[in-house]
This record gives C-alpha cells, structure tokens and sequence, in this order.
C-alpha cells in the first residue's frame, strides 16, 4: 500500500454463508495490515480458512523480522480465529486492545493473554518509532469490544467493520481502481444492513469522533480499501445509520404460495409504472435472500408488502423477513399492504401490527384483500392503492 504498509489479507470464494447465514456468491475477504516501522506491527488477523495465505503474506514481508505488537480492533473468529497461531508463530509478540476485549480472547483462548497486553484506551497514543496511532472506541459497531486505530503520520484509519462490503478482492486493492457503485454498492449496504444495520446510533456515534480526523487512506477489515472519496462512503454511512431512506424509491415484496397473490403483486407493480413511479424493484420471497430485501428496504422510502395467509398467519418467508426488518431496527419508511386467504383472511392484520410496531412508519390505510384471487371488480382497489402509493411518492 505504501513502503510501509502492507495489506496481507486474502480472500474466500468458497464460503457459501458468511456467518453461516449471509449468501456471498461474490465472496468475502478479510482484510489485515502489516507495518514495518521501526517495530513491526500486525493490525488485526484473518478467519481459519485463509490462514496458509496470511502467514505465507506476513513471512513474505517480515523476512524473518520480529513480529512485535498485533493490534486487535476487533475480537470476532471472522478475525481473531489466527490470533493463537500469530502467538505461536511469534512468543515475543505483543497484544495491542482495550480492556473489553481481553475478556474476549480468554474466552476464545487459553495462552496467556495478560503478560502480552498492552491496554489501550480512548485517545490513548502508541508508537511504534516513526508512526504513532490514536484508538477510538467504536461500541457495538458490531461487537461490545470494537475500536478503531488511526495512524497519525500517515493517516490511515483502520475502522474495523466499518466500511467493510462482501465481495472477493480480484486483484484491485483500492475502491478507486473499481467500479464501486456499480459493482459493489449493492453488496456493500447488504453487509452493513445486515451485519451492523441494527446499530445505528452506535455508528453515528464512531461517524462524529472520525469526523475530526484527517484520513487519507480507510482500511476496513473486509473488501476494498478507500483513498479516494472517503467522504463518498462516509455519507452513505450516515444515511444507512439515521434510517433515512437512500433513495426516493419503491420494493414490493411478496409471499405466494400459488401464485394469485403475486399476480396482484405485478398488477400493482405495473398500475404504479403507468402512474410514472420508476426504477421498481419487486422480489418473491421465497426466492430471494432475506438479506437482499432487507438491504433494498434500507435503500428505499416506500415498501409494499403483499402475502397469503398461511395457517392462521403471515406466510412465513414474509413473516422472517418482517421480524428482521424489525430486528435491525428499520424505520421511517411509507409502507403499504396486500392480504390473501382462502378461509380466514388474517396476514393483513398480522403484518399491519408487525409493521406498527417498528418507529415512525406511515402505514397507508387502504390495505387490499384478496379472497383467494383478484376478481376483477377488485381492480379498482388496486388502482386506489397504486393512486395512494404514487401520490404518497410524488
Ligand atoms: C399451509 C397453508 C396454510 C394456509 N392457511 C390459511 C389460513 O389460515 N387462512 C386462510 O384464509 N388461508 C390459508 N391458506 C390458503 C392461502 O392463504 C390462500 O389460498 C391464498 O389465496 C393463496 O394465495 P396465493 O395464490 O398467492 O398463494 C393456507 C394455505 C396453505 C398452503
Ligand atoms: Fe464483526
Ligand atoms: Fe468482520
């Protein structure tokens, strides 16, 4: 990255589910950092399954140097799970963290972890010869523990998760030698929505302390590093942290177990493309990951959800995909409803309460039922609705 920093990371593309539960068609990375100052310094590790290709990295650019501090920013197995190994590759290392975090290590590990700290708090400073680092505090910007480092003289800010993305690195290090927003925005807000979605006010929290700081070069621990349009990101950040809607846009999602709640799905879909809303993005959610819609209900202000009743409730992708908007605490968004049933229609109702129950959404009242198909008098319902939605967009 420069004479003196190194990135030696590497990449997965074989993972299928990060964290066992986010697809990664793209893969992932998991990003790590050597300094060669006066001391050598590692700033975090890497997961178990790219472990051969990390220390292969570190020997290439130690060349039989010392490793003398590692900096643990954050004590989750996606990057500590090497952390043992680092310590029996290099027994003289030490580990730069703060007090939450050593707790962590000794429940992940059993070498001894209290003669190799050196504990870092707020504002503290290091040196390693010519660099000095600040840590800030960066609480459940995923994890309890997490801090980020900022390298004073050359000023780089190692953020942690923060600004990380799915996504393999295919051989460009840095987001401007990509076409990010094109290729990569997409998997960038599926990550932070789902990985750190949830905490919004603690990102808000690390947004304002980095704000002061002069940062030429941002390392996150996952996917591209930025020396270009920092403040770019940064805004994104902002809007996906407030729960502002990014764009003035529409997602209809919907549950259907043969088809006749969908069909009022694409009808809507296309009353509104006729009525000039555009750029609509509709999804089956029994076909596509939760965590995609859940990232487009981030990005959008106005969303239509549209289900079957199933066994006295919500088809249940819908109602999973509800409960994990709930979950990661989404907001202030204009919302409208479908429901079908063929005996007792009740997944309306269910959803109108579930959707009540997250902050400041603006439910619209004409909700529209479907007794087991749309019969054509109901057209006129769905026009109504496409009038509300659409004015409600304008
Ligand atoms: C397992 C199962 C449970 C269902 N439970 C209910 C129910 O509790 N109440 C109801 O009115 N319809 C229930 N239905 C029927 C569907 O909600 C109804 O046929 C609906 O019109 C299907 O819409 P679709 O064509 O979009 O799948 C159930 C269907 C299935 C397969
Ligand atoms: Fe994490
Ligand atoms: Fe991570």
């Amino acid at each position: 990255m420069n004479e003196q920093l190194f990135w030696v990371g590497g990449t997965d593309r074989r993972l299928a589910l990060f964290e066992n539960a986010y697809p990664i068609p793209k893969g992932i990375s998991y990003n790590a950092y050597l300094l060669t100052d006066e001391k050598t310094v590692l700033f975090d590790t890497v997961d178990r399954a790219i472990a051969e290709q990390f220390f292969e990295n570190i020997e290439s650019i130690l060349k039989g140097r010392p490793l003398d501090y590692v900096v643990v920013n954050h004590m989750e197995p996606d990057h500590c799970a090497t952390l043992g190994e680092i310590v029996l590759r290099y027994p003289n290392v030490k580990i730069v963290c703060n007090a939450k975090t050593v707790p962590i290590i000794k429940q992940f590990y059993n070498f001894d972890i209290d003669s190799r700290t050196v504990i870092v708090k707020e504002n503290d400073t290091f040196s390693s010869g010519e660099h000095t680092f600040t840590f800030l505090m960066a609480p459940m910007v995923h994890w309890p523990e997490v801090m980020v480092t900022y390298d004073m003289k050359d000023k780089v800010l190692f953020s942690a998760d923060a600004f990380g993305t799915f996504g393999a690195m295919n051989g460009n290090l840095f987001a401007d030698e990509l076409q990010f927003e094109r290729d990569w925005l997409d998997d960038s807000r599926r990550y932070y929505t789902n990985i750190v979605g949830k905490y919004g006010p603690s990102v808000q929290t690390l947004l304002k302390k980095v704000s002061t700081l002069d940062i030429q070069v941002l390392c996150p621990l996952h996917g591209p590093v930025w020396r270009r349009n920092i403040q770019w990101y940064m805004d994104k950040y902002k809007t996906w942290s407030s729960y502002e809607p990014e764009e003035r846009a529409l997602m209809i999602a919907y549950g259907s177990i043969y088809g006749n709640t969908e069909n009022a799905a694409n009808i809507l879909a296309g009353l509104l493309g006729d009525r000039g809303v555009k750029g609509i993005a509709m999804y089956d959610v029994s076909a596509t990951h939760p965590s995609v819609i859940l990232s487009e209900a981030f990005r959008c202000s106005h969303l239509v959800f549209a289900s079957a009743t199933y066994n006295g409730g919500i088809f249940s992708n819908m109602e999973h995909l509800l409960m994990d908007m709930k979950a990661h605490s989404l907001q202030n968004r204009t919302v409208a409803i479908i429901e079908n049933g063929s005996w007792g229609v009740m997944s309306g109702k269910q959803m109108r309460e579930l959707l009540g129950s997250m902050k400041n959404m603006t439910i619209l009242e004409n909700t529209v039922t479907l007794k087991s198909s749309l019969k054509e008098p109901q057209m006129a319902e769905l026009e109504a609705l496409a009038d509300q939605i659409a004015a409600s967009m304008a």
